[in-house]
């Protein structure tokens, strides 16, 4: 079932989502050869406690795996990792890297979700690229978004544009409703057709996430039965905005 929220519930929303783009700012300004990913970890956890929110990832778990709660409050994914990296202290950042910084917050009682992927410190010129493409997938991505809209021109406009730039698309995760939990549907692919999948309605809060590889699409999961790695070990990158679809569009929550 799509939730689908009120005016006020998007207004909270919007709230949230402004508090953390700036917390992930803070978070992504911090970055720099030679820091931990688990000390930008403790830095989100604490910006997030003092605006008054709650760490959305921490102690978050998979049905049939409540054995391995989340221990993040960021997701931290360097180079080859795709996504939902663990912070660790034994993980340091190097000159040339590039982390995916994945942050969501709980904040009066709603959930916004957001990502982002930097260099650390001198990136190659490849690499930029890669950073581009991918924040630039998403935007394309949500300029699709308006009440009535197949949510599959969503996932079309993405891979269209990634594959034209030489990359591909990670089709293994998708994208998700997101508000009242984490996640919720529907799912929001990054690849598919227009005019498939469920129309758009307004009021639905979505999270649309490209991932964006190097090379081959294919992604596994790794031991610690969390983080996602490309299988040729290519480099990978992730953008993610909450949004909320209105009647001629969206609003994008998860920006300053
Ligand atoms: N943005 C990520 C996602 O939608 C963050 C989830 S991390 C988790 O998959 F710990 F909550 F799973
Ligand atoms: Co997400």
């Amino acid at each position: 079932m799509i939730i689908i929220k009120t005016p006020k519930e998007i207004s909270l929303m919007k709230e949230g989502g402004k508090i953390l783009a700036d917390i992930l700012d803070k978070v992504s300004d911090t970055v720099t050869s030679g820091i931990s990913t688990l000390e930008l970890d403790r830095l989100a956890k604490k910006l997030i406690r003092e605006a008054g929110g709650d760490p959305a990832f921490l102690n978050y778990t998979v049905e049939g795996e409540e054995d391995n709660p989340y221990p993040g409050t960021l997701c931290t994914s360097v180079n080859s990792e795709v996504v939902h990296g663990v912070p660790s202290k034994n993980m340091i950042l190097k000159e040339g890297d590039i982390i995916g910084l994945d942050i969501g917050m709980f904040y009066k009682g709603l959930c916004t979700d957001m990502a982002k992927t930097v260099g650390v410190g001198k990136i190659s010129e490849d690499i930029q690229k890669l950073l581009y493409v991918t924040e630039k997938a998403l935007k394309k991505g949500i300029s699709q978004v308006k009440s009535g809209v197949h949510i599959g021109n969503i996932g079309s406009a993405i891979q269209q544009y990634v594959e034209e730039e030489g990359f591909s698309v990670v089709k293994q995760l998708v994208g998700h409703g997101v508000g009242k939990e984490v996640h919720e549907e529907p799912r929001v692919p990054n690849y598919g057709k227009s005019g498939t999948g469920i129309k758009l309605e307004e009021g639905m809060t979505l999270a649309i996430e490209p991932m964006v590889n190097v090379g081959d699409e294919l992604v596994q999961t790794e031991d610690d039965r969390w983080t996602i790695t490309t299988v040729d070990k290519s480099l990978s990158a992730h953008f993610e905005h909450t949004i909320a679809v209105t009647k001629n569009g969206c609003s994008i929550l998860t920006e300053k």
